[in-house]
């Protein structure tokens, strides 16, 4: 059986402040293993699309500015429970909310420069997965 994935993504506001290099340290240090990497620069469209789920809240049109508006790093992790994992490394949503020590207690600004992303769920996972890497680019 394929080890379970979780999609990460180093969103734009992150990319931009230049600190990519330290989540890439966080990530290694927690263990998790790195399958596969992609900078890009997303539409508005594809992050339309990528945040579908989202559509008709009032963050979404906001949201979209955000994810296009520069390079994001999409990353493929794997490990036991990667999902969860990842998700307390990230921390709360809101940076207030985000515990000590977390990426987004560390490095977001508020609520949507928020510094990453993760899934949140296995088939989510595994569509979010899909959505940047295909089968050739994942170890
Ligand atoms: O990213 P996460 O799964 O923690 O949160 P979400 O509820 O799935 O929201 C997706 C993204 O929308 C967040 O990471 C924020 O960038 C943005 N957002 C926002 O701008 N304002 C909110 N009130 C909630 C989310
Ligand atoms: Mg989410």
């Amino acid at each position: 059986m394929d080890k379970v994935k979780t999609l990460a993504i180093i969103k734009p506001d992150a990319v931009r402040s230049k600190t990519a290099g330290k989540i890439f340290n966080m990530i290694e240090n927690s263990g998790l293993t790195i399958e596969a990497v992609k900078m890009v620069r997303l539409t508005r469209e594809l992050a339309g699309e990528f945040y579908a789920v989202h559509k008709g809240k009032p963050f979404y049109e906001e949201l979209l500015n955000f994810m296009s508006s520069g390079p994001c790093i999409a990353i493929a992790l794997s490990g036991e429970n990667a999902i969860t994992r990842w998700r307390e490394l990230m921390g709360a949503t809101n940076p207030e909310n985000a515990a000590e020590g977390t990426i987004r207690k560390l490095y977001a600004t508020n609520v949507q420069h928020n510094a990453c992303h993760g899934s949140d769920a296995p088939e989510t996972a595994r569509q979010e997965v899909s959505f940047f890497f295909t089968g050739m680019d994942l170890i």
